[in-house]
């Protein structure tokens, strides 16, 4: 069980069998998770550093608990106070922390591409907590991971993914990974908010809840990502509520057993009704967070386990 690459920066780079050995890993961590004694040496003296040019509430609590847990030293570097306020480079900020010698940086920043050039720049493991548009694998993961214990696989399900696509990260890692695991894949949005391009990922694309939700096994909610709107996508959240917002006449149309998935932080009123998140029999929004820090306590594990044999394979080096 291990990552053939040294950074988890996407899930484009990810195998099938790799991707599955994160969630078997992470199966094992959930476990650990619920005992009283959440304590593993796993991680213990490596230090990881989180690093979150944008706001956070699930993804950075998430890490620093994985990291904890797996009893590594965490520092969380609070980007307002840094010297990033006083005009120094992405690039900059992060050689200075690369040269305190962490083992594992956790990124997450507003710039599509961003924490891949990081990743290229320190020598250290570099996950990818989302960036832009662009990635946010471990949310992908966790995603997969959520899927997979309500329905007891993630292979070949019908798959709904509607509201913003056009500004998620979440909804581009999970169509990778869904295809990988060829997964039947619907698009719903206002054609305001569909990507140009997205055929090429081979799924369906609706501009009505009622067709695009018709049989689905998974009904994955987004946020409408305003912070990355310049401009009027949508005619006001009344009417996108009307439309678009998932509700319990919408969600009549999914499998009686569909579940219902949101990445959070969700606007609820807007992109689905309060009643419906709350439905403990068909929304998972609080599984996906519980298993949120079982996959980052899996992720880091398995990098953690190819620093320490590269640097193994380095003293080795050395003695000869
Ligand atoms: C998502 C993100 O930041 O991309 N949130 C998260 O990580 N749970 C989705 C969002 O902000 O809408």
């Amino acid at each position: 069980m291990s990552f053939r690459a040294r950074h988890l920066l996407g899930i484009e780079h990810l195998s099938p069998a790799e991707i599955l050995s994160v969630l078997d890993l992470a199966d094992r961590y959930v476990d650990l998770n619920r005992r009283t004694v959440k304590q593993s040496d796993v991680l213990a003296g490596l230090t990881q550093i989180n690093m979150f040019f944008e706001n956070s509430t699930r993804t950075q609590a998430s890490f620093e608990l994985a990291g904890k847990r797996l009893g590594a030293d965490v520092m969380n570097m609070s980007v307002a106070q840094s010297s990033v306020k006083k005009g120094e480079t992405l690039i900059d900020t992060a050689m200075t922390l690369n040269a305190m010698r962490p083992d594992l940086l956790v990124v997450r920043h507003p710039s599509s591409g961003a924490v891949n050039l990081l990743a290229s720049k320190v020598n250290c493991a570099v996950l990818n907590a989302g960036d832009g548009r662009h990635e946010h694998p471990t949310q992908a993961l966790l995603d997969a991971l959520t899927i997979r214990r309500a329905k007891g696989r993630i292979q070949r399900l019908t798959v709904a993914i509607c509201g913003d696509i056009a500004h998620s990260r979440v909804a581009r890692s999970n169509l990778i990974l869904l295809g990988k695991m060829e997964c039947n894949l619907r698009l719903i949005a206002p054609p305001t908010l569909m990507p140009p391009g997205v055929e090429g990922f081979g799924c369906e694309l609706y501009d009505d809840m009622k067709k695009g939700l018709k049989g689905a096994d998974v009904v994955m909610m987004l946020r409408l990502q305003k912070e990355r709107m310049d401009g009027g996508f949508i005619p006001s959240e009344r009417e996108y509520y009307h439309r678009y917002g998932l509700d319990a006449e919408k969600l009549s149309f999914a499998k009686p057993d569909a579940i219902v998935m949101h990445p959070g932080p969700m606007n609820r009123g807007v992109e689905i009704d309060g009643e419906i998140a709350d439905d403990i029999n068909r929304s998972v929004i609080q599984e996906q967070v519980e298993m949120g820090v079982a996959v980052r306590m899996a992720c880091m594990d398995l990098l953690a386990r190819n620093l320490r044999a590269e640097r193994g394979r380095a003293a080795v080096g050395v003695m000869v």
